[in-house]
């Protein structure tokens, strides 16, 4: 809560035409703010200097130093200064230059009162949190961490001493538990701690490889064994011999796939396909699945005698609902880790943020919550991630009560597709995975601001939205990371549709000129023809 309490909120407006200042200051007067006055950016700036207010509106066009001027004189003089900036032109350009300058919002004139206050609220509200977040104590160093697997839970220290336990021998080990809990980085952890760590480690994931390629990944084939098959190749038990294959999601291994794993891990040799010596292999085999294989044995989907091979050691990986005593260490490890990876520069959270991260349920586990913290480290401004900052759903499913003040990231990814497409939608959109380093002067290649229709409230038409946070600027790398993680999962093959989607913006953007659209995409004219019509595009 505001410390309202104890103290008037003050606030600061510059602009260089009065009467704007008077009708804003009547609004902001209406409630229980003291309002003070500058009539440019210089006198703006000394007024700050001597003594900050809690929140400053300033105007972008003003005769002599301009609004984004002043604005990186007040944030370099004072970081977190809470700076609302003021225009009357809604462009892109503005836009993207305010938030890039690490304003906390922009709204547009003409005002309307109820929103000027509600931002007023809202960007209040966000300074005291920050305030509230100063003592913040990071519970971990992540230097500690050099394996990567944070928890000082009594579960998490049981599998830190399994861990130990195994990497002496060549025993086999089956990780199990819920997605993103970690089986992974404890097969890798066994691999660096055991004998074979200077020999390679293999990871296989059994579900992503189709039934009819996977022995030939694994095992290797003779030329000409199968169709396509146009010279020897080795699989990967012949290329990580002396080392370690991570067998994951073995739960979708197919019964025929099954029988030869089991010759490799009785006998210790394999076959290609299509040939006919046996080869002896040395390699230790972890295993890792969230299926209940149990139920598959009993099934018959699952071959029993490799059930029991594999499960020689099993090491049960906790969900992170069950070590939430566990969650403030991870957050502060992954806060760390992006700083040191400069894609974010938050160090702290909120109380409120904090309770909420720990109160939930976290049905991704780790995964989860890594990506939640770097969604809202990247959308946080200053050093804290606050409420606001974290998605909406998240909120949601805790029952928190705070006010909305980013959009749900639903509909930021799509509006981050539809903002190159969609008059009127001025909210900026944040790839919530589409993590920008905070620096100032990022190139900014990608629409994240669609063009201004008319003047309004810089936001989304929906109440909820209306303070959206400082965003640093998006980068291509960055929406090409959001886009390789939005297309993975989908249906259609990610070439296929970059090229559909590619296809189709060039030629727009080109008025349907096929010449010049396939200089662009780097084309023959010939070929553009024959996939706009291959893919049934319009022109
Ligand atoms: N204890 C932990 N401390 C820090 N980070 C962790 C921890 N456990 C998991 N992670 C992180 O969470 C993410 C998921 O971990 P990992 O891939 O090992 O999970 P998984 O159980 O193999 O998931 P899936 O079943 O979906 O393959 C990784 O980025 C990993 O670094
Ligand atoms: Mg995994």
């Amino acid at each position: 809560m505001l410390d309202s309490a104890a103290r008037t909120p003050v606030i600061l407006i510059i602009d260089d035409d009065s009467e704007i200042r008077y009708s804003l200051s009547r609004v902001l007067s209406s409630r229980k703010y003291q309002v003070i006055e500058a009539a440019s950016g210089e006198q703006g700036i000394v007024i700050v200097k001597k003594s900050p207010p809690d929140l400053v509106f300033l105007d972008i066009r003003m005769g002599g130093m301009s609004g984004i001027e002043a604005l990186q004189h007040i944030r370099s003089a004072n970081p977190k200064q809470l700076v609302v900036l003021m225009t009357a032109f809604g462009t892109a350009q503005t836009a993207i230059e305010a938030m890039k300058y690490g304003a906390f919002d922009y709204i547009m004139k003409p005002f309307d009162p109820q929103k000027v206050l509600t931002l007023a609220e809202n960007a209040l509200k966000a300074h005291e949190d920050m305030r509230s977040a100063g003592e913040y104590k990071p519970t971990i160093n992540s230097e500690d961490y050099k394996e990567g697997i944070v928890g000082s839970s009594p579960v998490m220290q049981d599998v830190f001493k399994i861990i130990g336990q195994v990497t002496a021998s060549d025993v086999t080990v089956m990780v199990t538990g819920e997605s993103g809990t970690g089986k992974e980085l404890v097969a890798r952890s066994i691999w660096k701690h055991s004998h074979r760590a200077a020999k390679p480690f293999i990871a296989v994931n059994c579900a992503a490889i189709p039934d009819n390629l996977i022995e030939s990944e694994l095992f290797g084939h003779e030329k000409g064994s199968f169709t396509g098959a146009t010279g020897q190749r080795l699989g990967k038990f012949e290329l990580c011999d002396g080392g370690t294959i991570f067998l994951d999601e073995i739960g979708d291994m197919a019964l025929a796939t099954q029988t030869k794993i089991l010759r490799v891990l009785q006998q210790g040799e394999i076959q290609r396909v299509g040939g006919v010596d046996t080869i002896k292999v040395d390699v230790r085999i972890l295993a890792a699945t969230n299926k209940d294989l149990e139920e598959m044995v009993k099934a018959k989907t699952f071959r029993e005698d490799l059930y029991y091979r594999l499960n020689v050691v099993r090491i049960r990986m906790p969900a992170l609902r069950d070590r939430d005593d566990d969650i403030p260490q991870i957050v502060d490890f992954c806060m760390q880790s992006l700083a040191k990876q400069k894609k974010a520069r938050v160090s702290k959270v909120s109380p409120e943020a904090m309770a909420v991260l720990t109160r939930h349920r976290w049905p991704g586990n780790v995964r989860e919550l890594e990506n939640v913290i770097y969604r809202s480290a990247v959308i946080a401004q200053g050093d804290t991630i606050l409420l606001k900052d974290l998605p909406q759903e998240i909120r949601d499913a805790t029952g928190s009560a705070a006010i909305s003040m980013t959009p749900a990231p639903g509909a930021a990814r799509s509006a981050f597709f539809a903002a190159a497409t969609t008059p009127g939608t001025i909210l900026p959109v944040a790839g919530p995975e589409a993590g920008a380093p905070p620096q100032a002067g990022t190139a900014m290649d990608s629409p994240r601001f669609a063009p201004a229709s008319g003047a309004a409230v810089v936001s989304a038409p929906r109440e909820a939205e209306i303070v959206a946070p400082a965003m640093p600027p998006l980068t291509v790398e960055h929406a090409l990371d959001f886009l390789h993680e939005q297309l993975s999962g989908g249906e259609e093959s990610i070439l296929g549709r970059l090229e559909r989607e590619m296809i189709t913006r060039v030629l727009k953007a080109e008025g349907g000129n096929m010449v010049r659209a396939s200089e662009k995409l780097g084309i023959t004219r010939a070929t553009l023809r024959k996939r706009v019509d291959e893919l049934g595009l319009k022109i």
